[in-house]
């Protein structure tokens, strides 16, 4: 069998894990050959592609980012593509391609099952928001990385007695900020589900010195946005990848603090620092396992399908089901997160 490889939207930790994972199952489990095209569908697209042997997948299982690159792509340059062709996997040169990424990545996928490619998913982002599956790989990095951040800044926050406003990823999904939000202990969470009243974080802002506590964090996701009329804040415009450009939530919500408080504000933005570098253990064994199950599914024609991982399995889910909406975190779950700030 000629498997194609590729990575495609936001780069994550683990990325290369699966890479490394499929090579491995494919040459030694089944004497496959394996092909890996660059940046992302850009390369299936152009023909850029290049051969992937051991040697090649050789010490990247700790690496962050992706050997093969990635980017975006606009969906419509794909579409014409699956509408030109008669055969795709023969145009492409390949029995199976395993595109490993995100929402968008996953709906190519499946667009390209559509038109008859035999594909097999793989689910990545540090932002956990894909159905389907309790856990993607990289959030544990991204969580790990804005705990950590959480953690530094409590200490300088209370030696100067500032309120610290920590901006992490998370366009429609609050995962990261729910969860690193709750692992470092911030004072407040706020996620793109639930529009936040900047009066509730004032209100405990102030019953927090009024313990004599000498500082606060906040935790925001990059989507959090105010409730109607609290304070003063636009939407942004939206990218040609479908994408709102985010016009900083962070530094907003730090000015208005404040403002209200008569506090030292300062805001934290994380931003691509949470996706950067070397991939936490869970997520380098998560990654390798999608790596490895995906080459199963595909020699078992299991195609249209990604690997999921439920419960403690991985399993084989439909793209279509994967992709119909996004995960994202329920009430319950911040109501957890509440009671302990
Ligand atoms: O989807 C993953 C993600 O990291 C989001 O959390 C973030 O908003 C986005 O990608 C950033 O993408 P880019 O690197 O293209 O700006």
């Amino acid at each position: 069998m000629r498997i194609g490889v590729l990575t495609a939207g936001g780069d994550c930790p683990g990325l290369n894990a699966v890479i490394r994972s499929v090579v491995h199952r494919a040459l030694t489990g089944h004497g496959d050959e394996v092909i890996g095209f660059e940046d992302g569908f850009k390369g299936l697209l152009e023909g850029r592609f290049r051969k992937l042997d051991l040697d090649a997948v050789s010490g990247i299982l700790a690496r962050g980012g992706t050997i093969l690159g990635s980017s975006r792509l606009e969906r419509n340059r794909l579409r014409e593509a699956c509408e030109k062709s008669k055969d795709l996997s023969k145009d492409y040169g390949i029995d199976v391609l395993i595109p490993i990424g995100g929402e968008g990545t996953l709906t190519a996928a499946r667009m390209l099952a559509d038109a008859g490619m035999p594909v097999v998913g793989v689910p990545k982002t540090i932002d956990n928001d894909i159905s389907s599956t309790d856990r993607t790989f990289g959030f544990d990095t991204a969580v790990g990385v804005a705990t950590e951040a959480i953690d530094r800044l409590k200490t300088t926050a209370e030696s100067h007695q500032r309120v610290m406003v920590v901006e992490v990823m998370g366009r429609h999904a609050g995962w990261i900020a729910l969860e690193s939000g709750m692992a470092g202990g911030a004072h407040g969470i706020c996620l793109p589900e639930r529009p936040f009243d900047v009066d509730d974080l004032v209100t405990m802002v102030e019953e927090r010195f009024s313990r004599g506590k000498k500082f606060a964090v906040v935790c925001v996701a990059e989507g959090a946005h105010p409730a109607e009329e609290t304070m003063d804040y636009k939407k942004g415009a939206i990218d040609q990848f479908g994408h709102e450009r985010f016009s900083g939530i962070g530094n907003h919500l730090a000015i208005e603090l404040e403002k209200r408080l008569g506090k030292e504000a300062r805001p934290v933005i994380l931003g691509h620092v949470q996706r950067g570098g070397t991939p936490t253990a869970y997520d380098r064994v998560l990654a390798t396992r999608f790596g490895w199950h995906a080459v199963e599914a595909a020699h078992r024609g299991d195609f249209g399908r990604m690997t999921a991982l439920r419960g403690t399995d991985i399993t084989m889910v439909p793209l279509a089901e994967a992709v119909t909406e996004l995960k994202t975190v329920p009430d319950w779950r911040m109501d957890e997160a509440e009671s302990v700030f």
